[in-house]
């Protein structure tokens, strides 16, 4: 049975291999051809049946021949079978996040980091900056690509590095262009927000509930779970909406402001939120920020905040990014919703690096759309100060992600027998002494890899999404194959294939599910330098730590005969680590801690030699004359701002640091240099003028 057009219909399981390869490639075309139709052209030749028909078909011939199953059109496969799961795309740029500020002192803070930043606005005080101000829709990030204005990709955020292929749902949304209108480039990315409006969400809800589906705590997860379906054909019965507002990737340029930018993404059919306002002083975006608060619960969708962007494209370019989010952007959230609930419990819970943290466990209430039950109590500090105990009557808030926190407890309400809540003196859970550092608020279990909860902390942490992203390793089968004595620890993980016999005898597995996390654990040996140091979960070593470290030491090898070497403190490289700007003497010590424990050392020497460390390659050009070499600034300079030097120089591949040293490659002195400028001489160090460092960096 087929409708293949043009051909003689065999029997799937008559095929040959050649027969069904042929037939792959026409199957292919014709979908293609159809689903263009259907979405581009809104004119579909064949009726949904005869275009299921198609698609079976396909699936069939590949899954009697796996080994025919090409990689050239994965969205083809998107909506083929619930196993098979979305593809990933690797982002041209990275989708960062973006910093928050919550108050009129964070904002001032914001414009004037950008003033100290840019030379002509430290040098005219009077120059204004222009800033535009957008609501900050509570959706989900797209990207989408087009090529010669028609779209030819989706993709979900993901990690920020690589997403999920959405195509074939994003097709399917009315407010998605399909072709571009007016004047566009070649080659071009938009990215924005898919959203749900509050009153589809409900009508949707109550489709859902009708019918015994599953309902949505609020618009963003219903976008979000309407977007992510394996079948577009459930995406496209969503009423989901998008909102575009940046244009990441070009092939020439389109604008030389944000605003500019907004008004071509109009002309190119995009809808683009109409709230959206040009401000040029903080009193002026205070003014939005509260007038938009105030229109919050009245707008036809969620937004949780507002985004503030520096208008100009070439100042957004110069200011670059900071670790994980813009200098030039920056999110002023609302505060979030109050409620009112109560302390139904107090328990601890130890962390990766054994930090105790108390959590309450409430009545569960909505905050927001979502059913809290526990709210995080910080540390013992914390509770002693706002006096929380079991029983009590509190408020608590739940703003965007952050985990929903006690505000303070309704004293009146108190039950008279209640006692002021004691912080146990052994780790809940593994029993061992616990201590607390005099200056830190955090009392920690000293357990180490014993305590069962540092350990589990710890594998989740490591196969985490920012990590090593192993998906389908999750809390429930990382527990039971600990039980079962299959993962000790992380290093384990890479041999799960030794236990596959045992674990298909284990309830809930199979052959295919088991061979499914195998392959993934397997595509996921191969890994960059900053994942894998951030996966250790070494205290303090967050994203932006570690990959300031793989930017650093750029090889495994390097880097940890380094971290190992710096615990002597005479050491070049212990003052290396220490002249890494971001990295503190604090860190520094829980780096040399890290790798002073022989259990850590064991574990990495059983865990390297499963994967492959990728060497660190930067975004930056390895051909600029100042690529790995080590620079200092002193003085000041005309032109730009030891701020964007520094970020201008790290971005070419150079490593500036504080004091001139026999390791130093130039000094770049600018009027008035002082003490470095005679050391350099003695070192007989190369010394930079102003305009003798703008020619080497700018040829
Ligand atoms: S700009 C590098 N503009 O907020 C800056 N983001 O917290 C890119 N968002 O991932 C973001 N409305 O999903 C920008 N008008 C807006 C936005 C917006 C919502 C989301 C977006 C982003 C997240 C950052």
């Amino acid at each position: 049975m087929s409708t293949t057009e043009g051909f003689k219909v065999i029997n799937v399981e008559e095929l040959t291999e050649s027969q069904a390869s042929r037939e792959i490639i026409i199957l292919k075309e014709q979908i293609r051809k159809h689903d263009i139709s259907y979405h581009s052209d809104d004119a579909p030749i064949i009726s949904d049946y005869e275009y299921d028909k198609l698609r079976i078909r396909i699936t069939a011939i590949e899954s009697r021949f796996p080994n025919l199953k090409g990689e050239d059109d994965p969205s083809l496969y998107v909506g083929a079978t619930a196993d098979i799961g979305f593809s990933k795309i690797v982002h041209e740029k990275s989708m960062l996040s973006l910093g928050n500020i919550f108050s009129r002192e964070d904002l001032n803070s914001f414009i004037e980091g950008i003033r100290r930043f840019l030379v002509e606005l430290r040098d005219n005080p009077d120059l204004l900056v222009e800033i535009v101000a957008e609501p900050k829709i509570d959706g989900l990030s797209i990207s989408l690509k087009y090529e010669n204005g028609t779209l030819v990709t989706g993709a979900t955020r993901g990690n920020g590095i690589e997403g999920e292929n959405v195509t074939r749902n994003v097709m399917v949304i009315d407010q998605v262009p399909k072709k571009l209108t007016g004047d566009f480039p070649e080659l071009l990315e938009v990215r924005g927000e898919i959203y749900m409006t509050k009153n589809d969400f409900i009508e949707l809800n109550h489709r859902q509930s009708e019918t015994n589906e599953k309902v949505f705590a609020n618009p963003r997860n219903a976008a979000a779970g309407s977007l992510r379906q394996l079948d577009w054909r459930v995406t496209s019965k969503r009423p989901l909406r998008m909102f575009a507002y940046a244009v990441p990737v070009f092939s020439k340029p389109v604008a030389d402001s944000q605003w500019g930018l907004l008004e071509r993404l109009k002309e190119w059919g995009f809808a683009v939120n109409p709230l959206s306002q040009v401000c040029e002083s903080v009193g002026k975006l205070m003014s939005y920020y509260e007038n938009i608060s105030f229109q919050r619960s009245g707008l036809e969708y969620d937004i949780d905040g507002i985004v503030y962007k520096v208008n100009r494209l070439d100042w957004q370019e110069r200011l670059g990014f900071l670790s994980r989010a813009p200098r030039w952007a920056v999110a002023h959230k609302f505060p979030g919703e109050q409620v009112r609930t109560k302390v139904v419990d107090i328990f601890v819970q130890v962390g990766r690096t054994g930090t105790l943290t108390p959590v309450a466990s409430l009545e569960p209430v909505n905050v927001g759309g979502v059913l809290v039950s526990k709210a995080t109590l910080h540390n013992e500090e914390e509770v002693e100060r706002k006096d929380i105990r079991i029983g009590d009557t509190v408020d608590i808030q739940r703003a965007g992600d952050v985990i929903p926190q006690v505000l303070r407890v309704i004293k009146e309400q108190r039950v008279e027998q209640s006692t002021p809540f004691i912080m146990p003196e052994k780790c809940p859970v593994c029993d061992s002494l616990t201590i607390k550092t005099s200056g830190e608020a955090a009392r920690r279990c000293t357990g180490g890899l014993i305590c069962s909860a540092q350990a589990l902390e710890g594998i989740k942490h490591f196969v985490s999404r920012q990590a090593f992203n192993i998906e389908g390793l999750g809390e429930k089968n990382i527990i039971l194959f600990r039980e079962q004595g299959f993962i000790r620890s992380a290093a384990d993980i890479f041999d799960l294939s030794t236990h596959k016999k045992e674990i298909i005898s284990l309830e809930g597995w199979g052959e295919l599910s088991i061979d499914k996390l195998i392959t993934e654990i397997s595509n996921r040996r191969v890994i960059a330098l900053d994942r894998f140091i951030y996966a250790l979960g070494i205290k303090q070593v967050g994203q932006a730590v570690a990959s300031l470290l793989a930017k650093n030491y750029q090889n495994y090898q390097n880097w940890s005969q380094s971290m190992i070497n710096a615990a002597d403190k005479s050491s070049t490289n212990y003052s290396d680590l220490l002249d890494i700007n971001g990295v503190g003497s604090s860190i520094a010590e829980d780096l040399i801690y890290f790798f002073c424990q022989p259990q850590n050392l064991e574990f990495l020497n059983k865990l390297v030699p499963k994967i492959q460390i990728q060497e660190h390659i930067g975004a930056q050009d390895q051909s600029s004359r100042i690529f790995d070499k080590t620079i200092v600034f002193t003085g000041s300079m005309s032109s730009l701002t030891r701020g964007e030097a520094k970020a201008r120089a790290e971005a070419l591949g150079g490593k500036v640091v504080g004091t001139v040293s026999n390791k130093t490659d130039y000094l770049v002195i600018g009027s008035d240099p002082g003490s470095k400028l005679a050391k350099a001489k003695e070192l007989g160090i190369g010394v930079l003028t102003e305009a003798e460092w703008l020619d080497l960096i700018d040829n």
